[in-house]
């Protein structure tokens, strides 16, 4: 029974462990794996697009002609719209000087080097040829690669001047949904960051098709930098608002070819770096930003709906993205809440997860998320976790409660608070599950989450953090500990994880009878493993509390409260694992030299979660005790256990209590 207990938690955590893989793998590169088969066997051939500058012209010039007929419903709902317009005569002379500088070689009176037109008299621009040009600046593809790139100050007024004057504007949040929040929507300031240089990530009229209700559609670029540079500021420009619902930012090319864009319905992001939905303002830090490197992937997922079935859309929607130095405090999204988590057909059910905090940093704002099953979501935090009293009532302090949800109504709000290290933090959603089948964590659509998207600075090690249960303060004995062992207080040991091949111990011997505490103890993972798994051996840890016992009959009891933290692949997922076992040793005689076991402890159990097994014991050297007696006050104990497909081999260390 017990041994089925553990395999159980074990496999649990391997599969989170392992869906967590698969997503960041699917998010790197196409792999064979089944997730990803269905993912990008949603690309349905002719539906989807390249969104290269170059490719985009022809789009771009029809889109041009849509655009005014999406406008009418975009004045309330809108960010900065994407409206064509003639620009304004009186400042041509300051644009034709820079226009003249920057293109004028090659777009000068007669267009050379292959340039298509010339960009020296005002006549040529249209409204639509203003968009063009517009266009071209924004997605930082003109002036050509090798030339003078344009600064930012005269980026900025060439492309106001060609939208005329749209730049910076920011619309009044106003939520929808019909649900209450504890904390506002998020705003930003109208005035822009300083210092700032941007470019946009945009559909490239992108037509949705009548015949479906819903379509996401996912457009990857590489970000246009040639430095590191912080993310300052994003707001959304809303083109044709008929059909535009939300809109999210994910920093990698899920799958995708940087220049194109695909269907994008079964990969909901674990990572984020800006969401909106109509209402929603722009996001800006008031210092620093989240860093942003050159040629890094970003995606940008547009969730496009067209029940009214609307002919001939023809969608621009996008983000501009305001760039500056990298200065000031770096800001990350760190995801909180519970993984792999599942809710029973019929029912009505909330899930948590908690996340003691391995490091302070301060909330800036929150993006909370569920998909379409949700009916609340609550995070809030207790602080100084491990010290507080384990008897006293928790004190938990809101960080945002939604009361009520809606899928089409997500929001970034203002949550400003600071964290330390040791708070802890949990995050509750109610789900209502009204179909015949179980709800499952997981990033498709019809599956759920129950994720906080927090913006944080500075960024701490984890990108991830979750635990699924409410991590314990104290050592609590297990099915095999004597009861009396409650009063034994081990301390707390932090578990390291470690690469290797082989064992430490080659031979074992008793050690002297007593009440142990485990004061160190290190998980090894073999070396291989570490590599496919892309394990990061630092990040990855447990904590755990633990005591042994061994009396004169050679017999062992061993008890380990632990919560393990396995990071890889830079997402993080800590579950408890407690270990407890009972059983008698007797040291294996062999003299098959390749006998393996040679040397150790045949452990034969008579209580506890692991199966018959080896030990290896190796006792401390003696030392001199106050009495002036040479004593063995501890001992090393090896042992493996499997973890899913993956053998680790615990070492730990005792050490005596009397
Ligand atoms: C070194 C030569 C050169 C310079 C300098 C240059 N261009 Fe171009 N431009 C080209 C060439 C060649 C093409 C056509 C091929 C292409 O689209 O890449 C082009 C095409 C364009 C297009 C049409 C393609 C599209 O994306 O719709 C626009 C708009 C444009 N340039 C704007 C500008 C602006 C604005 C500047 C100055 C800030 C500029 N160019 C500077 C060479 C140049």
């Amino acid at each position: 029974m017990y041994k089925t207990s553990l395999n159980t938690q074990i496999n649990r955590i391997y599969q989170v462990l392992s869906l967590g893989l698969v997503v960041s793998v699917l998010g790197c590169e196409p792999t064979d794996t089944a997730l990803s088969q269905e993912g990008l066997a949603g690309t349905e051939a002719g539906e989807s697009g390249t969104i290269s500058s170059q490719g985009g012209e022809e789009a771009g010039m029809n889109a041009a002609g849509e655009l005014a007929s999406g406008q009418e419903m975009a004045g309330d709902t809108a960010g900065v719209t994407a409206e064509t317009c003639q620009p304004n005569i009186e400042q041509w002379p300051q644009m034709q000087a820079i226009l003249s500088e920057s293109c004028g070689l090659c777009h000068g009176t007669e267009p050379q080097f292959g340039a298509p037109f010339s960009l020296m008299d005002y006549e040529s621009f249209t409204p639509e040829h203003a968009l063009r040009v517009a266009q071209s600046l924004s997605e930082g593809s003109m002036p050509p690669a090798g030339q003078e790139p344009l600064n930012a100050e005269e980026r900025m007024s060439l492309y106001s001047w060609l939208s005329c004057g749209e730049l910076g504007e920011t619309p009044t949040p106003v939520p929808a949904g019909g649900f209450s929040s504890s904390r506002p929507l998020l705003t930003a300031p109208d005035e822009l960051p300083s210092n700032v240089d941007f470019f946009e990530l945009r559909a490239d009229g992108f037509t949705v098709p009548t015949r479906r209700d819903d379509r996401y559609e996912c457009f990857t670029i590489s970000a246009p930098i040639n430095e590191e540079r912080f993310i300052r500021r994003v707001e959304t420009i809303v083109d044709d608002a008929r059909i535009l619902h939300h809109v999210v930012v994910i920093p990698d090319a899920g799958g995708r070819e940087p220049g194109t864009h695909s269907k994008c319905d079964d990969d909901n992001p674990f990572d984020m770096v800006y969401a909106w939905a109509p209402g929603q303002g722009a996001l800006q830090f008031a210092e620093g930003g989240i860093r942003l490197s050159p040629g890094q992937a970003l995606t940008l997922q547009i969730h496009y709906n067209n029940s009214a079935k609307y002919e001939n859309t023809s969608d621009r929607s996008g983000v501009r993205i305001y760039h500056g130095p990298t200065e000031g405090p770096e800001v990350a999204v760190l995801t909180l809440g519970p993984v792999g988590f599942e809710v029973p057909p019929r029912s009505r059910e909330e899930v948590t997860g908690y996340c003691e905090l391995p490091q302070g940093t301060s909330l800036i704002a929150s993006f909370p998320h569920m998909h379409e099953k949700g009916a609340r979501f609550q995070q809030s935090v207790t602080r100084d976790w491990i010290n507080q009293e384990p008897s006293a009532d928790i004190v938990w302090e809101d960080v945002i409660t939604l009361d009520g949800w809606d899928f089409e109504s997500q929001y970034v709000y203002a949550t400003e608070m600071d964290f330390a290290q040791g708070d802890l933090i949990k995050t509750s959603c109610v789900y209502e599950n009204d179909s015949d089948e179980p709800l499952r964590f997981g990033e498709k659509t019809a599956d759920e989450m129950c994720f906080n998207f927090a913006y944080i600075s500075p960024p701490i090690p984890v990108s991830l953090c979750n635990q699924s249960t409410l991590p314990a303060q104290r050592y609590i004995p297990g099915e095999c500990a004597p009861s009396e062992s409650s009063t034994w207080a081990p301390p707390p040991v932090e578990v390291r994880f470690e690469a290797g091949e082989s064992r430490a111990l080659s031979a074992s011997s008793a050690l002297p009878t007593g009440q142990y505490w485990i004061d160190e103890a290190i998980a090894i993972v073999p070396s291989d493993v570490v590599e496919q798994y892309r394990f990061d051996l630092v990040e990855s840890g447990a904590r755990g509390r633990g005591i042994a016992v061994w009396t004169d009959e050679q017999n062992v009891i061993l008890d380990l409260n632990s919560e393990m933290r396995l990071v890889a692949a830079g997402l993080s997922f800590t579950e408890r694992l407690d270990l407890s076992l009972e059983g008698t040793v007797s040291l294996r005689e062999s003299t098959d030299l390749n006998d393996e076991f040679a040397g150790s402890f045949d452990l034969d159990i008579s209580c506890g979660n692991l199966d018959n097994g080896q030990l290896w014991v190796n006792p401390d050297a003696p030392q001199v005790d106050t009495n002036g007696q040479m004593q063995v006050k501890g001992g090393w104990v090896e042992f493996p256990i499997g973890f899913g497909p993956i053998d680790l081999l615990i070492r730990v260390h005792l050490n005596r209590m009397n």
